[in-house]
């Protein structure tokens, strides 16, 4: 049997302009923003390292030198924060780029698409199986469990196919996902049949929605080329997998979790409010003051 194959890669498509958080997004990336004291980023990147993944490869675009910064070593502010015996604080800023973790940058210069976005990788990653994950979707794990991506890649091992993270949604939300169909395969897995981006309530093949978690297989570049523009006339990743079903077949997985989409003015808020009342440093006073608000 062939040995089951490890991630090493994870791509975050990171060159959108974030056209809903306007004005907050006019100057700085929407991934930079911050959920109680962390910028969606570096949620994504966490998931990916908690899950094995040591090489982070982003997509970038204009306006987005504030990632490449986070992720960087911050000479001035460490030294400040060394000079003036802040340990805790120095920890805590070098632990945003732990030293077994490598960071890639590459530029998409026109904004053609989620596809075209993982295209722009495809030099980077090479001929393994990679991760994708898109930062405006915050992904928990269930309480005391493990991370989503993680959750994948356990998964991965066994069934060796691209693997799409997915949950049910509302009839009238599925317009705003790529939608799959299939039979089940396992605890929690499907075998897609169909794939189809963001169809009409009427046309969708069912109610399972992806969020923004994938294992892909490298085929899935090839794929990518030489496919049509599709829905919203972008170069959808959605039809780039749907390619493989029949070539090499494709999983997949209802995580166990919660998402958040924080691409969203709602997400964005209900994941503050959550990630704040677990947040160790501020849960106890949060707390109370949610109870006390009057929502009349
Ligand atoms: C993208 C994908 C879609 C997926 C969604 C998850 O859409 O194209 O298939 O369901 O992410 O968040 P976007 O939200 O970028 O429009």
């Amino acid at each position: 049997m062939k040995a089951a194959k490890q991630i090493q890669k994870a791509v975050f498509p990171v060159a959108g302009l974030g056209t809903r958080f306007l004005p907050a997004t006019k100057a700085q990336p929407k991934e930079m923003l911050p959920i109680v004291d962390k910028p969606l980023i570096q949620y994504a990147v966490e998931e990916a390292y908690a899950a094995g993944i040591r090489h982070m490869i982003f997509v970038t675009g204009r306006n987005k030198r504030a990632i490449e910064d986070h992720f960087d070593t911050a000479y001035e502010l460490e030294s400040e924060l060394e000079a003036s015996d802040k340990h805790e604080l120095l920890a805590l800023v070098r632990s945003v780029q732990p030293s077994d973790m490598d960071c890639s940058y590459v530029r998409q210069a026109r904004s053609l698409g989620l596809g075209h976005a993982v295209l722009c990788a495809q030099p980077l990653v090479g001929d393994d199986p990679f991760a994708v994950l898109l930062a405006d979707d915050l992904m928990t794990g269930p309480p005391g469990g493990l991370p989503v991506l993680t959750q994948m890649v356990n998964v991965f091992q066994r069934v060796q196919t691209s693997l799409l993270a997915v949950q049910e949604v509302p009839r009238e939300d599925v317009r705003r996902y790529g939608i799959v169909a299939g039979e089940p395969a396992g605890n929690r897995v499907i075998r897609v049949r169909a794939m189809v981006e963001k169809p009409r309530p009427e046309a969708a093949p069912s109610r399972m929605g992806v969020a923004g978690r994938y294992i892909l297989t490298p085929a899935v570049f090839d794929c990518i080329r030489k496919q049509a523009r599709g829905q919203g006339g972008e170069i959808q990743l959605t039809d780039g997998i749907a390619a493989l079903i029949e070539s090499e077949g494709v999983h997949a997985y209802e995580y166990e979790g919660r998402r958040y989409d924080c691409g969203s003015k709602d997400g964005f808020l209900e994941a503050t409010v959550a990630l704040a009342l677990d947040h160790p440093e501020v849960s106890s006073r949060f707390r109370d003051y949610l109870r006390k608000l009057d929502l009349g």
